[in-house]
């Protein structure tokens, strides 16, 4: 990907991962779109952006986008393209967490978290893959999933599967678009430092009841992690490493190898390899993962 004077919308844009990622793209020469909930992270957002450059403006827009509100995104996406043109790059990076005992979890608290992490992001694809197709210049579609996805732990049953889904979107439809010059890469980053745990501050009223107002007091009183963390800028980059790299998952961090290995030996060893395999099957299965035209 030629990156310099194309033009990327990254949602979630304005804090924590998206911020580290809106500032690799905008040092790499993109417009930058950060669309965020949050008035007063996309102020901050949009004034650590200026720094990267020197205080200019030009290649910078911040716009408020629930993601969640399909009207909003289109006219966010619209107002993209009035300012700087044709997109090019979309980051589906906003999300929020809930984590607990699964048994715990009320319908508003899967709703809110599938609502924003998953159909965030299938907002973000309805909206803006038809137009990069359109177009024609080809492009590129990021979705932040996260480690969570692949190495999945207990009691994280609504992150982690959201997170999953996000990232099995990723695998289909990289197939299906690479052919058309559009790249599909799974962000699955570690921990990171970032204000995910404010999350709360921007769930709806009418999803607001929760079955973990108390598992959520402990976690906060119970101490802050954060320096153990990789920076928001450390995982910009890699991001940008990835796209520059057509990378279908782009991971972060080492110390997960071990999970992510102990998995695809389980899945490996659950195959049945001990009955006859028919060749024409197995032929017919490696075609569908990869052959565009189905
Ligand atoms: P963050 O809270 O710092 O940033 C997320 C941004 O998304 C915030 O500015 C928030 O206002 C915005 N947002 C929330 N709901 C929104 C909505 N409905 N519409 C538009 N914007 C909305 O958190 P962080 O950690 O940077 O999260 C970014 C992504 O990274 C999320 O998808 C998260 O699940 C993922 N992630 C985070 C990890 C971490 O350790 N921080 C690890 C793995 C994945």
């Amino acid at each position: 990907q030629d990156l310099p004077g194309k033009t990327a919308i990254v949602t979630g844009g304005a804090s924590g991962i998206g911020l580290g990622i809106a500032k690799a793209l905008l040092g790499a020469g993109m417009n930058v779109a950060i669309a965020d909930i949050r008035d007063d992270h996309l102020a901050a957002g949009s004034a650590e952006l200026a720094e990267v450059t020197g205080g200019k403006t030009d290649r910078i827009l911040a716009l408020k986008l629930d993601v969640t509100d399909r009207a909003n995104y289109a006219q966010v996406v619209d107002a993209i393209e009035a300012r700087f043109g044709r997109i090019h790059l979309l980051v589906n990076n906003a999300g929020v967490a809930v984590v607990g005992p699964t048994e715990l979890a009320t319908f508003a608290d899967w709703d809110w978290v599938m609502g924003v992490n998953l159909g965030g992001t299938i907002n973000g694809i309805v909206t803006v893959l038809p137009r990069i197709l359109a177009h024609g210049e080809g492009g590129h579609i990021v979705n932040t999933a996260s480690m969570s996805a692949l190495v999945p732990a207990a009691a994280t049953t609504i992150y982690s599967s959201g997170k999953a889904a996000v990232t099995s979107m990723m695998e289909c439809m990289r197939p299906e678009l690479e052919s058309r010059g559009v790249i599909c890469s799974a962000f699955c980053p570690g921990a990171v430092q970032s204000n995910i745990a404010e999350a709360g501050k921007t769930r709806p009223a009418d999803l607001a009841e929760t079955g973990y107002a108390e598992a959520d007091k402990r976690r906060q009183a119970g101490g802050n992690f954060a320096h153990l963390y990789q920076t928001k800028e450390q995982v910009g980059q890699r991001v940008l490493e990835g796209i520059l790299n057509d990378e279908l998952y782009i991971l972060t961090h080492s110390e997960f190898l071990l999970g992510v290995q102990e998995r695809g030996e389980a899945t490996t060893a659950a195959v049945q390899t001990h009955l006859p395999e028919n060749p024409e099957y197995k032929a017919t299965f490696a075609m569908l993962f990869r052959n565009p035209a189905i």
